[in-house]
């Protein structure tokens, strides 16, 4: 049985940190920002918000736009690393807040849970998902896998720069408009690390920044070994002679912590997969430079993060690299769409890959490309960490729902906010009464208790 994403909707929060402000308040040059690491805006939450509103205003979007019911959903999972409670599942709260539009107890056999393995653990969903889909389990009716965080980094910290928040809902069933997944292909790769952790209580997480950078690009390097070989044993894809597993993919879309990341991943794979073919003798010609090898190959990522003579080497080989244009065609095909959300609105953690998948379809469209049955690949990384590889085809229905995809629309307007007021939000100064914008039609947080009895009880509305 097929299955795939027949829907997607975003809800992004309204407010929003100019990278030019953050810059200058920061003592940094703008420049880091908005071309070293991609960052022009990254999305604030505002004071009556927390990652369960963000998920049910998403998934109120998605359930609107399809004319859905609650008797359409069997299942609504959530994936977040922003966790606000050890055991109440946010999808319970979610639930609870869309009934109060669609009638209490009108989701009473809507299963699931909620998630958690950093930014990956929305990919673990949607496999799961898909494969109760596959399973005959639905019976008809779709899943929602929401992803849905606050990327939030210590006041100061070389973190606070790659900041967003947002949710993106995909609508999950047998007939998918957008994509299908491919089956029997996705891949993993799985390690016990600290390279960004959140421990319990702690409201902002510890990061070992490039750290977790080579061990994101390592970790999916690894999955897509994976991934290529049981795309080979299954005959999924036949490779010819001297082609890479990424000529066939038409699209790649990367886990997005801030845009450049994106870029940065795409090269490291492009290198790895080109390092074995007749066409990597001309492009070390164009570099004009040997690629240099860390002084311990076989060491570990502290040792090779240690090496500056490598690294500082390594990091010219790559600019280098990127200026070919055999690898400029490869980013210009196959990734830079999907970079422009994440310009705009910053690191979604678990959403950032769906979004990035969200702007592709939109941007790539927009170009006049006709998407139908185009192969999109997907690399997932959490920290901790977990990387996940699949694939999916663009399906013959896409432009029913791609055509009228429109992010600056649906993000909506938005409040740039001073230097104080971020620091305000940024530091939880602010009940949720003293929000910085009044929203319509949306759910907000009004309260969350403190009494002993009730303490972190939360309470939401629809606002009218
Ligand atoms: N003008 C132009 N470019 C500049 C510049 C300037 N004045 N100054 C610096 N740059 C460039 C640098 O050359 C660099 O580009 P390259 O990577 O292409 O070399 C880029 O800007 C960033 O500069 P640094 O590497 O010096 O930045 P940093 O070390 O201060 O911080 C960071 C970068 C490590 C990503 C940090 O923001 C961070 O810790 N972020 C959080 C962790 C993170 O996002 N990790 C990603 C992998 S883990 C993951 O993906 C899970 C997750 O969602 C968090």
């Amino acid at each position: 049985m097929t299955a795939g994403i027949d829907d997607i909707a975003i809800y992004i929060p309204r407010l929003y940190i100019d990278a030019a402000d953050f810059a200058e308040a920061r003592g940094l040059d703008p420049v880091k920002l908005q071309k070293g690491l991609g960052v022009s805006q990254m999305a604030i939450v505002d004071a009556n918000q927390d990652p369960a509103c963000l998920a049910a205003n998403a998934c109120l979007r998605v359930m609107e736009k399809n004319n859905l019911s609650p008797d359409d959903i069997g299942r609504l999972y959530i994936s977040t690393e922003s966790a606000f409670d050890e055991s109440k599942a946010m999808n319970s709260y979610v639930i609870g807040m869309l009934e109060q539009v669609y009638g209490q107890g009108s989701f009473e056999h809507c299963g699931g849970v909620e998630t958690k393995f950093a930014c990956v653990s929305g990919s673990y969903a949607l496999y799961d998902n898909t494969n109760w889909i596959r399973a005959g389990e639905a019976e008809g009716k779709s899943a929602l896998v929401v992803v849905s965080d606050i990327a939030k980094y210590d006041m100061g910290s070389s973190g606070e720069m790659t900041q967003g928040a947002g949710a993106v809902v995909m609508l999950l069933n047998d007939e998918p408009r957008l994509l299908e997944f491919d089956p029997k292909v996705t891949s993993t790769s799985i390690k016990d690390e600290y390279d960004f952790y959140r421990p319990f209580g702690k409201e902002t997480p510890i990061v070992h920044g490039q750290y977790s950078n080579l061990l994101y690009m390592i970790q999916v390097r690894k999955a897509l070994e994976a991934y290529k070989k049981k795309v080979i044993s299954s005959n999924l894809i036949k490779m010819k002679e001297n082609e890479t597993i990424l000529d066939h993919m038409d699209y790649i879309n990367m886990h997005l912590p801030y845009s450049n990341m994106g870029k940065k991943a795409l090269a490291y794979l492009v290198r790895h997969e080109w390092r074995q073919l007749p066409r990597w003798k001309n492009i070390l010609e164009q570099i004009g430079m040997e690629e240099p090898i860390p002084k311990d190959p076989r060491g570990t990522i502290e040792s090779v993060l240690a090496d500056e003579e490598f690294m500082a080497k390594d990091h010219e080989f790559t600019k280098l690299f990127t200026k070919t244009q055999e690898y400029q065609d490869v980013f210009e095909s196959k990734l830079s769409s999907s970079l422009i959300a994440s310009t705009m609105i910053g690191n979604l953690y678990t959403a950032s890959l769906y979004l990035g998948f969200r702007s592709s379809l939109e941007f790539e469209y927009q170009k006049g490309v006709d998407l139908e049955g185009k192969r999109i690949g997907f690399g997932s990384y959490g920290s901790g960490s977990s990387a996940m590889v699949f694939s999916g085809l663009v399906q013959p229905e896409y432009e029913e729902i791609v055509k009228s995809m429109n992010l600056e629309a649906e993000i909506g307007q938005r409040k740039r906010l001073t230097w104080s007021e971020y620091e305000e939000l940024h530091e939880n100064k602010l009940t949720p009464e003293q929000s910085k914008v009044h929203t319509k039609k949306e759910f907000v947080l009004v309260d969350v208790k403190t009494d002993v009895e009730s303490r972190g009880e939360r309470r939401y509305v629809f606002t009218s």
